[in-house]
């Protein structure tokens, strides 16, 4: 099958604008481009150039002025509020720079929060060792170094198995080392379970990893690029 019949995601002409009048700032200013299914998607792009915010119009967190988004054949625009809640719940993980961890539940127990009304939810035992946290698991979020606070975070978002897998700076806060093994985790997953994965960055080297690279700039897509040379996240280097 070609990469076009794979289509998984499709955005075309999205624009949104912030404020009103002098204050207006337009910060999406046309953006179309496909994500195919499985693939490992990295959006790159300076602070500020709109990254967090089509990220999180992707999550229908926010949504847009204008444009089309086109998600495994449903159109997100046109879903109403419990469209949007079940999109969200059934279709989506959601991983951020910081953890937002609940800091009275123990590791398992935040991971299972994110299984609830899940249909087919991944077995925790087995997520928890492949998050390397098995060990940990009944350990409060502040027991836990911030690598695997984030790991906590990505089993949260992962346990339901969604299709796509929405990562918004997830090394932001992290160590180089702990940084390398983030990013093998998601490459891990990325393998292990097909998720179609979004992740965004403004670190140029991270994209040698990726399927796809999309480089915002400015409210535009400046560069869309599939990588033919590929290489591990272990092999990365910054
Ligand atoms: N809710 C908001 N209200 C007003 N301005 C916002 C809001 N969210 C983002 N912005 C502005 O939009 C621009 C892009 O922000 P963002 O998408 O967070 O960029 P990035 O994630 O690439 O750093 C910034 O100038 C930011 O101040
Ligand atoms: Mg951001």
């Amino acid at each position: 099958m070609s990469r076009a019949d794979k289509k998984f995601l499709k955005v075309s002409g999205l624009t949104k604008s912030f404020g009103t009048g002098d204050t207006k700032q337009d910060v999406l200013k046309g953006i179309d481009f496909t994500v195919a299914k499985g693939e490992f998607c990295v959006l790159l792009g300076p602070s500020g150039s709109g990254k967090s915010t089509l990220l999180n119009i992707l999550g229908g967190i926010d949504s847009a002025d204008k444009g089309e988004i086109l998600i495994a054949g449903d159109k997100l625009s046109a879903m109403n509020e419990k469209g949007l809640t079940n999109y969200r719940r059934k279709h989506l993980g959601y991983v951020f720079q910081m953890y937002n961890l609940i800091p009275n539940l123990n590791v398992k127990e935040n991971i299972e929060t994110g299984a609830y009304l899940s249909d087919s939810p991944l077995d925790i035992d087995e997520l928890l060792k492949t998050l390397g946290l098995y060990e940990h698991r009944h350990k409060l979020p502040n027991q836990l170094s911030g690598g695997q606070q984030q790991r906590v975070s990505i089993g949260r978002a992962i346990v339901k198995n969604p299709d796509l897998l929405l990562c918004d700076e997830p090394t932001g806060a992290l160590d180089y080392t702990t940084s390398k093994e983030i990013l093998q985790l998601i490459e891990e997953i990325n393998q292990k379970y097909g998720n179609t994965i979004i992740m965004v960055t403004h670190n140029e080297a991270i994209k040698l990893m990726a399927d796809h690279v999309i480089k915002l700039r400015d409210g535009k897509i400046r560069h869309d690029d599939m990588n033919t040379k590929k290489i591990t996240a272990a092999e990365l280097e910054w």
